[in-house]
């Protein structure tokens, strides 16, 4: 476990909290930047549920990672109103362009492409964001645009 300490903090304080699974991972990944599966087994004793319950709940819902991200998260919304406008093919081109599938980190580290079920954007889809600040009408060209501008930043 990374960080032993930050995860005994959390489960002091969520220990005795009905519900207090979600809080724990919250608080975990806000603090790590992701869910570590070692630490599945200290966080299901605590709160005295299965391990299979921690994984469950981390799997379920998409914003856990079970990675560390890339030092840019560049997410595409996958859910109905942006799939309508074009996401998939904005997928398919965002995979291509940042050499990284959705849903992983690319090989040197700089960026992750992950899906995002809805950014509540929807009225001007397709939407992305670009380490939590969301764009609108993103088409290819756009999302060119958007992400030179991100590489540029990233090199100063
Ligand atoms: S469906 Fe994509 S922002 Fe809502």
């Amino acid at each position: 476990m990374q960080d032993q300490v930050l995860l005994d903090q959390i489960l002091t304080c969520h220990r005795n909290e009905p519900g207090g699974l979600l809080p724990v991972l919250r608080d975990l990944q806000d603090g790590l930047g992701f869910v570590p599966e070692e630490s599945y087994s200290a966080i299901a004793e605590a709160l005295n549920i299965s391990v299979a319950e921690v994984h469950g709940v981390v799997s379920f819902y998409h914003d856990f990672r079970t990675e560390p991200a890339g030092a840019c998260v560049i997410q595409v919304c996958q859910a109905e109103s942006c799939q309508a406008c074009g996401s998939r093919e904005l997928t398919a081109h965002a995979e291509r362009r940042l050499g990284v599938a959705l849903g992983e980190t690319r090989a040197d580290g700089a960026v992750t492409l992950e899906p995002v079920y809805c950014l509540g954007n929807c009225a001007c889809s397709p939407a992305i964001a670009i380490d939590q600040q969301s764009h609108a009408l993103v088409d290819k060209a756009r999302f060119d645009a958007l992400t030179t501008q991100w590489a540029q930043e990233s090199d100063t």
